[in-house]
């Protein structure tokens, strides 16, 4: 039924503006309010939603980002005002699962800490309290259209942010580059290719992109890097944390990619197709990391650490977490099924350890002494 309502709005956007960019058409899939995939009811993430993100697999993922948070604010002189921000906190599970840890395992640093989280779907922060309980007072809210008023002096992390947002989507033909929208024929919802609707595609590309082939496709997140740009600004001093798939523009735009990224996910199950079960599943593009590090240096936010999300787990304290599953109570069996539930975040050859990548990010923080950068080194 929801599926016909939000065709039925697209229907008649196109109806009375003409075409819309791919990247208006993705937006509404994603966030039409009450319609849209992050913006209905219904579970996204997990065994009984569409995809599994690291954060779902097992508790370990939030503690070994917490432990390198305690390491960030080590580095920075363990100011007694510590801030972090969630950005696309969802059901908050990452939060929960770092703020239990500092407040069991770094008092101190838990002392100092208030924890801020953004989500676009305002009703995720009921749930959100509620798993955050414990830690209550130390908490604040605010929306994606607030987060330019925050100011944080600690940690600015997000997992599975970027790729949620949406894309436009171009084509290199013998003609120059062309923009994908979205047009009615009839009642059908079709391709168009024409001119970009913004140079600011073309420049994205030139400056972190690569040269497309003619036939080659490519996505360029614009509202990707407007986020970044803002989370940099919003950062006085500390660290940015981003963990997603995703590649470096060599990687990204090769012509091996001809279709570009853009996935779709139904219960589990991968699709191409973004024109079909609209609002009731996921739409999705690898991003680009190196809009994210070049961009990152012109504005102050230098690259700390990037690589596989292996060995920055590896690196940061994994192998502690396998350490303590052998010391718990807890039966044989049980104790190999956490033993291969962890190694799950840490597959690499197409697992979740290398399909996902880290970019450690500073600001204003002379040499970090961080976790990652002790143990094994990116590729
Ligand atoms: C793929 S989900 C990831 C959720 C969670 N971080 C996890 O790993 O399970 C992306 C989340 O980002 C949220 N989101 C999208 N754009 C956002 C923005 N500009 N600011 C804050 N949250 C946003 C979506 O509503 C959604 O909950």
């Amino acid at each position: 039924m929801s599926e016909q309502q939000l065709e039925q709005i697209i229907r008649e956007r196109i109806r009375q503006n003409g075409r819309i960019s791919f990247c208006d058409y993705m937006a509404a899939c994603l966030y039409e309010p009450g319609l849209g995939y992050y913006t209905s009811p219904g579970r996204k993430v997990g065994t009984a939603g569409d995809f599994y993100t690291s954060i779902t697999v097992h508790a370990a993922f939030g503690r070994v980002i917490a432990r390198e948070i305690a390491c960030m604010w080590r580095s920075m002189g363990q100011p007694d005002r510590f801030d972090l921000l969630e950005a696309g906190a969802g059901h908050g599970r990452l939060a929960c699962d770092i703020m239990d840890f500092l407040a069991a395992q770094e008092p101190v640093c838990y002392a100092a800490t208030r924890l801020t989280l953004v989500e676009q779907e305002p009703s995720l922060a009921e749930a959100q309290a509620t798993l955050l309980a414990a830690h209550l007072p130390k908490l604040l809210w605010r929306t994606p259209a607030q987060l330019p008023q925050c100011r944080i002096r600690g940690v600015l992390y997000s997992n599975e942010l970027l790729d949620a947002m949406p894309v436009h989507r171009v084509v290199m033909t013998a003609d120059g580059l062309r923009e994908i929208f979205v047009a009615l024929e009839g009642e059908q919802l079709v391709e168009q290719l024409e001119l970009p609707s913004t140079p600011a595609l073309k420049t994205y590309l030139e400056r972190y992109g690569a040269p497309l082939l003619v036939g080659q496709e490519a996505e360029v997140s614009l509202a990707g890097l407007a986020w970044f740009e803002t989370a940099a600004a919003v950062l006085e001093r500390g660290f940015m944390l981003t963990v997603d798939y995703g590649f470096p523009k060599a990687e990204l735009y090769t012509p091996r990619r001809r279709q570009g990224t853009l996935l779709c996910y139904h219960q589990h199950r991968v699709e191409d197709n973004p024109y079909i079960r609209l609002g009731q599943q996921d739409i999705t593009t690898h991003i680009n990391f190196s809009a994210l590090m070049e961009r990152g240096e012109e504005l102050g936010v230098r690259t700390v650490w990037f690589g596989e999300q292996y060995r920055f787990l590896l690196s940061a304290g994994m192998l502690d977490e396998f350490v303590a599953i052998e010391s718990a109570d807890l039966s044989e069996v049980d104790k190999l099924k956490a033993r291969l539930t962890l190694k799950r975040l840490i597959m690499p050859e197409g697992g979740m350890g290398d399909t996902f990548r880290v970019l450690v990010q500073a600001k204003a923080v002379d040499e970090p002494d961080l976790g990652c950068l002790r143990g094994l080194g990116p590729r």
